[in-house]
Parts: structure tokens; sequence; C-alpha cells
């Protein structure tokens, strides 16, 4: 059995504060993806997310929280750059990894000592903060290793009726998760790309940010997976789509596209999604059609290769991880 979604009225958002007092497990919308909120000060109430997801209980959890206010009581020994880039990107798709204090669980950060904090830019995020009055621990409310959700069904689809309550916001604005900067070392870092990137971040700061290197070194059967539909998707060069359409449909296999240049042709084995030219939009609708073409339960997924610029950063990155390469 699974619940259906409610609108995100002022009458839902006050009795899903109430849930989240009571311990309970609340799907909403911010600007980035749907998050699976807990009561950051609950322990039994964040476990709850470990399980609803399945994810193992090392992987930490971003608290979202409802003004910049809140963070010395989030947060100890602040960077002068926490407090620049909060005052420049919050509320935004940006999480900052700092200093954790001792009031937060070590359920929350994955027993690490430090902590992530946004303040996300969606008026039903917000009012929902501001009702329940503490920090939201959320992560996206998908399953462990599965594509992030954009809009309410989506969580449906994952969760079930694991959450007590999804609010229903509509289509998410960005549709890829936050940025996050680590500035718990000397320079800032960038763990993981996003909607804000790094030229705006250094251009904030008036200094020079890194980008993290993936840690685990590509090596075959050693591929790192993450955000990944259900059918097997390969990224494939505009130059290669042609032929590896053909060979494709000429195995008999039906197939799913995310088209960038549009060179491709419906038909009774080819299920083609024609995505936008422009980066911002490419990456709100993502999810959605990995979404839209796995439930069509294809043989394969196929999408095309896009440019290799900054702007196009964050979108890579989550096909990377989506994706095997050709
Ligand atoms: O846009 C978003 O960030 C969404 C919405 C719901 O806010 N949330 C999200 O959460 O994407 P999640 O759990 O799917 O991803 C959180 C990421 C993980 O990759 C985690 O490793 C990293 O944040 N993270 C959290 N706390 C950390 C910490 N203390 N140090 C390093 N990385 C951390
Ligand atoms: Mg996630």
């Amino acid at each position: 059995m699974s619940i259906e979604p409610v609108h995100a009225n002022a009458e839902a958002i006050a009795k899903a504060a109430v849930i989240l007092h009571q311990g309970g497990l609340v799907a909403f919308p911010t600007e980035t993806v749907y998050g699976l909120g807990a009561d950051a000060e609950n322990p039994d109430a964040v476990r709850k997310i470990f399980t609803a997801k399945g994810r193992p209980a090392d992987h930490p959890l971003i608290v979202h929280i409802g003004s910049s206010e809140m963070l010395d009581d989030w947060a100890q020994h602040i960077p002068d750059a926490a407090y620049q880039l909060a005052a420049r990107f919050w509320p935004g798709p940006l999480t900052l990894i700092m200093h954790k204090p001792p009031k937060v669980p070590l359920i929350v950060t994955g027993g690490q000592p430090t902590i992530a904090l946004r303040i996300p830019d969606n008026p039903v995020a917000l009012n929902l903060l501001r009702a329940f009055g503490g920090g939201i621990a959320a992560p996206s409310a998908n399953r462990y290793n599965r594509i992030s959700p954009t809009q309410a069904q989506h969580v449906v689809s994952e969760l079930g009726d694991a959450v007590d309550m999804i609010l229903d916001g509509g289509p998410c604005a960005i549709g890829l998760e936050s940025t996050i900067v680590d500035l718990t070392g000397e320079q800032p870092v960038i763990l993981r790309p996003g909607h804000i990137n790094r030229l705006q971040i250094e251009e904030s700061l008036q200094r020079t940010v890194s980008v993290a290197q993936r840690a685990q070194i590509r090596a075959p059967g050693m591929l790192e997976i993450h955000y990944a539909p259900l059918t097997p998707a390969l990224l494939c060069s505009s130059r290669e789509l042609q032929g590896k359409v053909s060979q494709l449909a000429g195995q008999n296999k039906r197939i799913g596209l995310l088209s960038y240049t549009g060179q491709i042709q419906n038909n009774s084995q080819v299920h083609s999604i024609q995505m936008p030219r422009s980066a911002p939009d490419y990456g709100k609708m993502l999810y959605a059609a990995l979404h839209e073409l796995d439930e069509l339960q294809l043989d394969a997924i196929l999408v095309e290769k896009l440019p290799d610029t900054e702007e196009w950063r964050a979108i890579n990155d989550r096909l990377s991880k989506a994706t095997i390469s050709l």
C-alpha cells in the first residue's frame, strides 16, 4: 500500500510539522529534489530515514534549516567563508560542510565530526521549516542509489508507505541536487557539483576553489554507479548514436533515448525524449525523463553526450553516475 501525496497548503504543512515533532517522516519539495525529512535532533526518527531508503548508516545526511540565524546553533568554528556563501546563496541550492556541534546526533552525520547544512529555496520547504522550528535532516527521497525524485509521484513510486506524509509542491524548479562545498579544510572544496557552479563560488569568496576528484578509480567491473535507473543506461556520443540505435534495434531491443541534437526519430522500437538545449532546462527535466523511460521497462536507455563545459558539469556528473560509457 502506498500513501497519496497531499497538496501542500497551510493546513497540510502544519500537520507535517506535528508529524516531525512526533518522530515521523515527511517527504517535502525543495528547489532541487524532494527530501525525506525527520527531526534532526531525534535519533530514532533519523534512523527511520536510513531504513526507508535502504541507505548505509555511514552515509551522512544534510540538515535543512529555516534561517541564517540558525547557522551558529547548527555548526561550530564557522569560517568567514560560510557567512559569505550563506549571505550570497541562501536560501538556495548550496550545502556547506562545517564542524558539527555536540547537539547534533552522530547518526545524522554518519559518525563524522562534520555537518552538512543548507536553507532550501522553496516556499513549502521554508514554511515547513518555520512551522517545525528546528533542523530537518533530509536526504533525497529515493531508495539508495536510485534516481532522485523531482515530483511527488516519484516519491510514491520510490518509497511507497515508508513515509508518514508526502507534501506535494509540484515539480522541483532546479531538479538536480545541491552543490556541496566542504569548508572544514584550508581550501574550500566542491564535493558535489550543482546548479551553483565553481565560478560563482570563487567570485563570491574571491579565491580559487577546487573540485574533488572522484575517489574511486574507474576500472572494468568497478564502475561507480549512483542515481541509476533500473534499465541499463549507456552514454553515447552524438557521432556514434545512429549506429548504436541501429545495432540495438537490429537485435529487437526496445530503446529509450535522451536526445540532445534531435537526430533520431521515434518509432515502434525507439522512445525518444527531446531534451532542452540549455543546461538549466536540461537539468530540471533530467530525472523526470529518466523516471519516465525507466517505467516503460525498456531494454536499454541511450543518453546522448553533452558539451564538456562548466555549465554542464553538474549534469555530466549525474549522467556519469547513472550510465556506463560506451
Ligand atoms: O539538494 C539536495 O542536497 C537534496 C535536498 C533534499 O536538499 N538532498 C540531498 O541529500 O541530495 P542526499 O543525502 O541525497 O545527498 C547528501 C550528500 C551525500 O553525498 C553525502 O555524502 C553528503 O551530502 N554529505 C552529507 N554530510 C556530509 C559531511 N558531513 N561530509 C561530507 N559529505 C556529506
Ligand atoms: Mg541522494
